[in-house]
């Protein structure tokens, strides 16, 4: 019995000393190797770490052994050099937007490289190019672009960062002129997996920038500035709103499907629905009354009970387009809020009648608040582009679809709501819509995610990754894999 209780001991004592370090030891080994970084780290310890790891989605949260807000290149290389050699993983994290918290990680324990103080805009006002550090926010890019006259197509929250939205496509209130911010992307500085900094653009690494404009948020390195081909700033834009009967939903969509694509491109709308809520907003790049006159068959055909037309600069139509309490300064604030979503594009002829029913039905009876958004891209620049010059494949698009439902906080509904949401979802992309989805609603539930993000580029993607990330440092859940298979 003793020599039994002996085995046990010198069992432990081995166990001890091959085991793991322990969780104190790596945060003690993390803390040395991160002794060069200059900017601030956060440790869970840190009073500030509860506040720092919130982003825009409570639904999820994940716990990371370290935030790092990077100030230079040299930090962001630190980083990736530290957490290659401590073996843990590292992820970046620009405006915290993703829909499935892949800024904090998507799982617990990993280095996350914050990029907000990588903020800085250079513009060569010649060239028409600007410079933009990762870690900008849409809002101050709208901002600073615009007083020298320019502007970068994106979408229109203001809280939004650059680097996650540019580099899975990005768009917006000027989508149908001008694509998607990816496609104003001229060459983009990374750091990979070896702590090198990179450039990618058609003439050094074309495979990563092809990879970059689409895939880039996180399976390839960590992204810190972007250069954008800039378009001048129009003098003057209309942004306006149509109020519909909700009743009279098909009308809108009757005009969705059959005007839609031969609205000028200088026009972009979207579509939002609700239970008692149905309006379009847009935004004409031209006079109210370019607007109100490129509008006309289409308010024939859909009718809608109120309009509104508000000619006005091109930064206050940013500023009315954005989030409340957004001036257009410089930090513009999270709405932190729990939600799901679900994405789905539509080619033409769009919605049948069914599907329209089939959506609203759904709106009418989940038990939590859920709206669908739909966005036009027919007859836009961003189908004018071939499927594999990017990424970005879905170019054959009349609208992308979100559905977004806001989850209530009481347990057993929020069940329920995430179970409808998840089963509506899989038969509605079966009967009624194209088999894709967006990446950038990503969507850890999604099933096949990598051809319905990716389509026919995925395999192309999988060999990119493959050469410049082959031990797959930077993963996550719904990460470019290295190998198709
Ligand atoms: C309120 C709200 C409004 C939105 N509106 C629009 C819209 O109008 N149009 C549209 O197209 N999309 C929109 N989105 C979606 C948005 O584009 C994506 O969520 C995008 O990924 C957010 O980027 P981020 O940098 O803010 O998020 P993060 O959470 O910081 O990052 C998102 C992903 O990209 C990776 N990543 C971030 N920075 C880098 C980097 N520097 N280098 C490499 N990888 C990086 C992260 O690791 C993560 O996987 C919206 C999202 C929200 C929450
Ligand atoms: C940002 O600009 C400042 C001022 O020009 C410069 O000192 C700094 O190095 C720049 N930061 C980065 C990350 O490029
Ligand atoms: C802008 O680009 C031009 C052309 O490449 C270059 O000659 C000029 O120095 C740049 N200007 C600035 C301010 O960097």
């Amino acid at each position: 019995m003793s020599l039994k209780l002996i085995c046990i001991c010198i069992l432990c004592l081995t166990l001890t000393i091959n085991a793991a370090p322990s969780k104190k030891q790596v945060a003690d080994t993390l803390q040395e190797c991160l002794n060069p970084v200059k900017g601030n780290k956060v440790f869970p310890n840190d009073a500030v770490y509860s506040q720092d790891i919130i982003d825009e989605n409570t639904r999820i949260t994940f716990k990371p052994a370290v935030i790092v807000y990077a100030t230079s290149v040299e930090d962001v290389q630190t980083s990736v050099k530290c957490a290659t050699t401590l073996k843990i993983g590292i992820t970046a994290r620009s405006g915290g937007h993703s829909y499935e918290k892949y800024g904090t990680g998507g799982r617990d324990g990993v280095l996350v490289v914050d990029l907000a103080n990588l903020n800085n805009i250079t513009i060569n006002n010649s060239k028409k190019t600007a410079v933009i550090g990762a870690g900008n926010k849409l809002g101050p890019i709208y901002y600073t672009l615009s007083q020298s006259g320019f502007l970068i197509p994106a979408g229109s929250c203001p809280s939004v960062g650059v680097g996650g939205h540019s580099m899975g496509g990005g768009y917006g209130l000027y989508g149908r002129k001008f694509g998607l911010a990816s496609d104003h992307i001229s060459s983009v500085n990374m750091v990979n997996a070896n702590g090198d900094l990179i450039t990618a653009s058609t003439d050094e690494n074309p495979d990563l920038f092809f990879a970059l404009r689409g895939a880039g948020g996180g399976s390839y390195g960590i992204v810190t500035d972007i250069t954008f081909n800039l378009s001048p700033v129009p003098p003057t834009v209309t942004s306006f709103t149509l109020t519909y009967d909700p009743s009279k939903l098909q009308l809108t969509f009757d005009a969705m499907n059959q005007v839609g694509t031969s609205l000028p491109a200088e026009m972009t709308i979207s579509l939002s629905i609700s239970p008692n809520n149905v309006q379009i907003v847009g935004v004409h790049l031209g006079s109210s009354e370019s607007a109100q006159s490129a509008l006309k068959k289409f308010i024939k055909v859909s009718s809608p009970t109120d309009t509104q037309f508000n000619e006005e600069t091109f930064f206050a139509s940013v500023v009315r387009m954005g989030f409340q309490g957004f001036q257009g300064t410089i930090n513009p604030t999270h709405h932190p809020n729990s939600f799901k979503a679900k994405s789905f594009f539509v080619k033409s002829p769009g919605l049948s009648s069914a599907g329209v029913q089939s959506i609203n039905n759904f709106l009418n009876t989940i038990e939590c608040s859920t709206f669908a958004e739909f966005d036009l891209f027919g007859g836009g620049a961003a189908n004018s582009i071939a499927p594999d010059e990017t990424a970005f494949v879905h170019r054959d698009t009349l609208y992308l679809i979100q559905l977004y439902t806001t989850l209530t906080g009481d347990e057993s509904t929020d069940k329920i709501c995430l179970d409808k949401l998840t089963s509506f979802g899989i038969t509605f992309q079966k009967r009624f819509t194209s088999y894709f989805s967006y990446q950038n609603y990503i969507d850890r539930d999604l099933q096949d995610w990598q051809h319905r993000y990716y389509g026919s580029n995925f395999e192309r993607l999988t060999k990119v990754k493959q050469k410049y990330d082959p031990k797959n440092l930077f993963n996550f859940p719904q990460s470019i894999p290295t190998s198709a298979n």
